[in-house]
């Protein structure tokens, strides 16, 4: 979503990992993005521009002096169009001579001349890589407002074993997504929980419930993008932890109090999106219970509700809860935004098919009674509504916006 319609300029310098980058264009055309591609001159003996031509749609060029019969200046016209600036795979020298202001090519002249966010890939020896030049160099770019992603741990293309592999696709879009994203959550801590509670009745049976983790790990994720230090206190799901967050794992109810508990304290804002179980089996059998040996008979007590603890003990955290219904929605959330002393509810109408699925339905109510109602948007989008709705509500409370 943040990288459609968006102009991605990728610059290839050498190494192996320049086939990569091919596939990293690939996929970005595929996700609506405009890309155009800079290459190296050595970059080009090992990956031809024509793979990059066709794969981008547009001419590619590492030659400063081409096309100024046109009043086409590349490395300026390149430079104004991006919105973001990859270099994959960054050598040791593209970084070198960055980071002293050299410029004498047609990628380094337009990194020069670039104002949109710069993000170097290195790929190379781990011995090249761990060198404190090349480590300053780092640090000096870091320091100047470049992104930079680790490379990964593996077999490097010289045959040794070591960290200097170039990441995966997903993670170089990750930290695309990540440079291009608003960082309006920067230095605010937030807690997300996701999935639906396991509360074992025997070894091998638990009850729960249909929840699929979906919206708490969308919300970890744009979070982490937009700033934030995220803590997703999860519930078993398939799911996988999104990148650059800490990810805690728990199953039953119970659980999730407790690690919510050990974090609240130090968090800004807390949002409760998991499926707790309000009913635990009173009696946890150690043995398989047999069929014949009483079923109906299992008694049921109610779990912490982990969200009207943190409402009655909160100080200056923000709290935003769920709110899951079949009937009388609006009312419904109305009533739990009070009783539970919440910032803001986010209702969902549970008749819409919304478990597992990767749309929802969703109305954001606030404590002034504001409702912004959403229909069958993508959880993706939902994610980003909720936290537009978060942080402004979170930047009034702190006296930071009318
Ligand atoms: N919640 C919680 N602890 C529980 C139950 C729910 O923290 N034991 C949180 C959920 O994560 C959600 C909010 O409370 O953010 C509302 O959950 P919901 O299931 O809609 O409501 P309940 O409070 O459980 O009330 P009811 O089941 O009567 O609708």
């Amino acid at each position: 979503m943040v990288l459609k319609n968006k102009n991605i300029l990728i610059g290839v310098t050498v190494g192996i990992a320049a086939y990569k980058a091919a596939e990293l264009v690939s996929t970005l055309r595929k996700m609506n993005a405009n890309v155009r591609v800079i290459m190296t001159k050595s970059a080009a003996e090992f990956v031809t521009p024509v793979t990059f031509q066709t794969l981008s749609g547009f001419p590619v060029r590492h030659e400063l002096f081409t096309d100024w019969s046109k009043n086409f200046i590349p490395h300026i016209e390149n430079a104004l169009w991006a919105d973001a600036v990859a270099i994959v795979p960054a050598t040791a020298n593209i970084i070198g001579k960055i980071a002293h202001g050299i410029a004498d090519d047609l990628l380094s002249t337009t990194i020069m001349a670039c104002e949109a966010p710069v993000l170097f890939a290195p790929a190379m020896n781990e011995r090249m890589f761990k060198n404190p030049i090349v480590q300053r160099n780092i640090r000096t770019l870091k320091d100047l407002g470049y992104y930079f992603i680790e490379p990964a741990e593996g077999r490097l293309a010289c045959g040794e074993v070591g960290k200097g592999r170039l990441p995966e696709i997903d993670t170089i879009l990750w930290h695309l997504e990540y440079v291009l994203s608003k960082k309006d959550f920067a230095g605010i801590r937030v807690l997300v929980t996701a999935g639906g509670t396991r509360e074992p009745i025997d070894p091998v049976r638990f009850i729960s419930n249909r929840s699929s983790g979906k919206m708490g790990y969308e919300l970890a994720e744009a979070l982490s993008k937009r700033g934030a230090e995220v803590v997703l206190i999860s519930a078993p799901t398939e799911l996988e932890a999104p990148y650059g967050v800490e990810l805690v794992k728990v199953e039953t109810a119970q659980e999730m109090y407790k690690a919510c508990m050990e974090r609240f304290d130090g968090v800004n804002m807390v949002i409760m999106c998991a499926a707790v179980a309000d009913f635990e089996p009173a009696d946890y059998s150690r043995e398989k219970i047999k069929k014949d040996s009483g079923f109906e008979n299992i008694k049921l007590k109610r779990t912490p509700d982990i969200l009207s603890e943190m409402g009655r003990l909160k100080s200056q955290q923000f709290i935003i809860g769920f709110c899951a219904e079949s009937q009388n929605l609006e009312e419904n959330a109305e009533r739990k935004l009070k009783e539970k002393n919440l910032d803001l509810i986010v209702a969902n109408d549970i008749t819409k098919n919304i478990f597992g699925s990767d749309t929802t339905s969703i109305i954001i109510l606030d404590a002034s009674n504001n409702k912004l109602k959403y229909d069958g948007v993508s959880k993706k989008e939902a994610a980003h509504i909720i936290l537009d709705a978060a942080v402004k509500g979170y930047r009034r409370r702190m006296g930071l916006e009318a």
